[in-house]
């Protein structure tokens, strides 16, 4: 069977990471522009006011994606470079950047895939108390309109939000990601109920203006555990964990979806929170719980295999076994767990939002980057996640994080993630042997990659 012909084979970056060019013609500043540069904050005292200049050189960038078959190319917008106080007057120059980007990619026949919040809140509004503001739903709902209206002709995927689990648990819980807070659970709790009013407000912000052509989800993240065995009472047990209200990484898999796709606050939640759990009223369960195309999942690693009882992490943890230059697991069978397990759960087509590995490449003295492993991992997770197309899941794309090597975050430039290459002196690009694998990949559907039960054995 395969992965379907029209199957979105994807690369994904997001503003920050990538633009650089902080405060050019007009663009505002966002709190990674304004809280990041502190003490202890960022590897290095790195940060993101160059990166790779991929303001000022979409179109070579466009240009590498079309060199490697990419389909699909799933970026986000900097809400301070469009509108730079967050509301208002909007930024002329920023949304013709969008704007021409988005026809760049057009033309190089790629499809676009907009996020619209990829952790980038203009600092005006943080000022104004952020995600804790109950105006913040609404501040959001203006934004999704200025970019609906100046890209809605000519966009189809649209997703509101990356990762909320990640900017609450990194930004706002532990504090290592902008805008470094340490916020209590009561505080997580408020904003995550503005959170999701912003993401229902802008779905129908877009559904207003752009009707049912367009295709609209969020992707989040989670925790997904894989079954220790293939034994019924195995799968449910693993399955089961990845549903749980975790203690933390805010809060996990259904503390979002759930209210977002049934329409229901998971039961747990009160147990957990008691009074102190947020409600909505019934309007405003309507507005989150809107009609989605797609269920959209960032994954890059299972934490563990799970049994009844308890993680095991034989597969992941003994002496010497794989692991990323983060330090994360290497768990190919995440990708087939996943996917098996949303589609089974939220009954949408799954696409893998981001999912890729850091490394450490350099440019070899041949002049070309020979990233084996990263070609090895992708070989190992593709397989797992044709195994899911194989067996009925409906997949719709796959997009790797990331397009090219980019700032990563806390930890600066160390984490080299792309299928491109940057040498962040210079700003040299160089197509990695994972970015002409990538292109083999496309050019036969991910037909020749192999059985999912090889690459699951290190
Ligand atoms: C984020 C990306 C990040 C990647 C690797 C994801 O959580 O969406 O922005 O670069 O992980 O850390």
């Amino acid at each position: 069977m395969g992965f379907r012909d029209d199957f979105l084979w994807g690369a994904s970056t997001a503003a920050y990471q990538i633009e650089g060019a902080w405060d050019a013609d007009g663009k505002g500043p966002g709190i990674w522009d304004a809280l990041s540069r502190g003490p202890g904050r960022i590897a290095r005292g790195e940060n993101g006011e160059v990166s790779c200049d991929h303001y000022h050189r979409y179109k070579e960038d466009v240009a590498l994606m079309r060199e490697m078959g990419i389909k699909l190319y799933r970026f986000s917008i900097s809400w301070p470079r469009v509108i730079p106080g967050g509301v208002g007057a909007p930024n002329p120059a920023g949304l013709k950047y969008y704007s021409d980007l988005v026809d760049e990619l057009l033309n190089a026949g790629i499809e676009p895939m907009v996020t619209l919040y990829h952790w980038n809140m203009p600092y005006a509004l943080f000022r104004r108390g952020g995600w804790l503001n109950e105006d913040s739903s609404l501040w959001f709902e203006e934004y999704t309109a200025r970019v609906a209206d100046a890209l809605g002709d000519r966009i189809r995927y649209w997703l509101t939000f990356n990762e909320p689990q990640m900017f609450m648990f990194l930004g706002h819980r532990i504090g290592i990601h902008a805008p470094f807070l340490h916020c209590t659970d009561d505080q997580i709790i408020a904003m995550t109920r503005n959170v999701l009013l912003a993401h229902g407000r802008a779905v129908k912000v877009l559904r207003d203006k752009l009707g049912d052509k367009v295709k609209i989800s969020i992707a989040p993240t989670g925790d997904c555990f894989v079954p220790a065995d293939e034994t019924q009472k195995a799968i449910e047990a693993a399955f089961r964990q990845s549903l749980e209200i975790g203690q933390f990484f805010e809060f996990s898999n259904r503390w979002w979806a759930d209210p977002i796709y049934f329409g229901k606050l998971p039961g747990e939640a009160f147990d957990r929170f008691g009074k102190r759990m947020f409600t909505l009223t019934n309007d405003e369960m309507s507005l989150v719980n809107q009609k989605l195309d797609f269920f959209a999942y960032n994954i890059y690693q299972s934490q563990a295999e799970y049994v009844d009882g308890g993680m095991l992490n034989r597969r992941y943890e003994y002496p010497g076994c794989p692991i990323t230059y983060y330090g994360w697991n290497v768990t190919p069978e995440v990708l087939y767990w996943s996917a098996r397990f949303w589609h089974e759960r939220y009954g949408l087509p799954v696409i893998i939002t981001e999912n890729g590995m850091s490394d450490n490449d350099w440019v070899c003295l041949d002049g070309k980057v020979h990233d084996a492993q990263r070609i090895d991992f992708l070989s190992r997770y593709l397989a797992c996640l044709k195994r899911a197309a194989d067996e009925g899941v409906d997949v719709m794309g796959y997009c790797h994080w990331s397009l090219m090597d980019n700032f990563e975050w806390a930890s600066g430039y160390r984490n080299r993630f792309g299928l491109v290459h940057v040498d962040f002196r210079t700003l040299r690009r160089t197509v990695k042997d994972s970015g002409y694998w990538y292109k083999s990949l496309i050019e036969s559907n991910g037909a020749n990659l192999p059985d999912w039960d090889e690459a699951t054995v290190h």
